[in-house]
């Protein structure tokens, strides 16, 4: 079956996702984006893992045989979700975008019929819908919660990668920075954990108690003493 589902709000009104039963891509007609996971396999694989600047910083004290929780407040296309299911992390991914949210299911998709990325993303659930509420009736308190909203800044196009220029314009840059903090706050994880540009501002402001520093991204970690 093949279909072309157009996004339905102004700003997005050029980004469709097309393609066939077996392929799914964003596009904007000029460039496009294959939605799946095989490009992170070898990201994934035991050895290239641990070096991952999320997995370190995702960190936590664990009780013996409790399964880690996370939740993925901003899931895109949901790669990042994908480190952290790889990690051992039981992750809920909250998506707001439709279409994005349909690019990322059929991601899933894809992959439970894939022998090396099945186990992994049996660990990942998507809710469509957006995190500023959801993660305040959760029912539970994860042990991270990962945020990666979109920066207020559009960095020049030909230095950010095809998915992030696809994203940017689907998404506008994230206006309810402190509702989303708030909420990361109200489901009381371990850690919340922020995805900045290198030279970014901190989320909402707030200083982190440590970050970790890439050559283009940095994770911003706010640790929360109720729960050490
Ligand atoms: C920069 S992208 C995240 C990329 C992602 N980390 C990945 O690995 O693909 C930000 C995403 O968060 C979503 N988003 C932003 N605020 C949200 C909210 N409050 N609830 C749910 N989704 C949200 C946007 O629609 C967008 O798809």
């Amino acid at each position: 079956m093949k279909y072309n589902k157009r996004m339905n709000n102004d700003f997005s009104d050029k980004v469709t996702l097309a393609g066939s039963d077996d392929k799914t891509k964003l596009t904007d007609g000029s460039l496009s984006f294959l939605c799946d996971f095989v490009r992170m396999k070898p990201r994934v694989r035991t050895g290239r893992l641990a070096h991952e600047m999320l997995v370190k910083a995702a960190r936590i004290k664990q009780s013996i045989g409790a399964v880690p929780t996370a939740v993925d407040a901003t899931a895109g296309l949901g790669e990042d979700s994908l480190i952290l299911a790889a990690a051992g992390f039981n992750v809920t991914m909250f998506e707001r975008e439709p279409v994005i949210a349909e690019a990322l299911r059929k991601a899933l998709e894809e992959a439970s019929s894939d022998p090396e990325l099945s186990e992994i993303t049996a660990r990942m659930t998507l809710i469509e819908g957006d995190s500023i509420q959801g993660l305040r009736t959760l029912g539970f308190s994860p042990d991270i919660v990962f945020l990666d909203p979109m920066f207020p800044r559009r960095v020049k196009s030909g230095l950010v990668k095809k998915k992030l220029q696809l994203l940017q314009k689907i998404e506008k840059p994230c206006e309810d920075e402190e509702e989303l903090l708030a909420s990361a706050f109200a489901a009381n994880p371990q850690k919340i954990i922020i995805k900045r540009p290198v030279k970014g501002p901190f989320l909402a402001g707030m200083k982190p108690a440590y970050s970790l520093t890439g050559k283009t991204i940095r994770y911003d970690i706010i640790v929360n003493a109720e729960r050490r």
